[in-house]
């Protein structure tokens, strides 16, 4: 059975595209997941994409995704930089976890530097734009 990869964006992340253009790029949520698709496919491979502006929304997903997917790829977003009830759902979560950040968290200010997620992921891609989710897709693909 083709395995299904479920792809989680955080707060704000829906208005990739007119969102502070400069760090994130011109490309829209939508145009990700399209791109996304269509390398899964080329992988052999399904996503799931989905957004969630709450917290607890993202804590359901993740939730969600221990019974179908055999993957998460993870922008938690400002939920990086706060959110340990994103960590502990991704805690509860077997399968394999990549965490992706459109800019470089690490050139940034010092509150962006840490993220509670990273104490959970296999594998963390940051400041690849939004290229960055394909390459968390390809790395996936290796993993489960
Ligand atoms: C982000 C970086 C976070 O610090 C920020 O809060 C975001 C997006 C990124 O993709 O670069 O919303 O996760």
């Amino acid at each position: 059975m083709t395995k299904l990869i479920t792809v989680l964006n955080g707060p704000n992340l829906n208005l990739l595209g007119q969102r502070e253009p400069e760090k994130y790029g011109s490309k829209t949520l939508v145009d990700v997941e399209v791109e996304v698709t269509t390398l899964a496919s080329e992988l052999g491979l399904k996503v799931l994409f989905q957004q969630s502006n709450f917290e607890g929304g993202l804590v359901e997903m993740i939730h969600a995704a221990r019974e179908t997917s055999a993957g998460i790829i993870i922008n938690p977003a400002a939920y990086s930089h706060t959110s340990v009830a994103v960590l502990d759902a991704l805690n509860t979560y077997d399968g394999a976890v990549v965490e992706v950040h459109i800019s470089n968290i690490h050139k940034r200010e010092e509150f962006r530097h840490h993220s509670f997620v990273s104490a959970r992921a296999d594998g963390v891609i940051a400041g690849c734009g939004t290229q960055g989710y394909s390459l968390a897709l390809r790395h996936i693909a290796t993993l489960v």
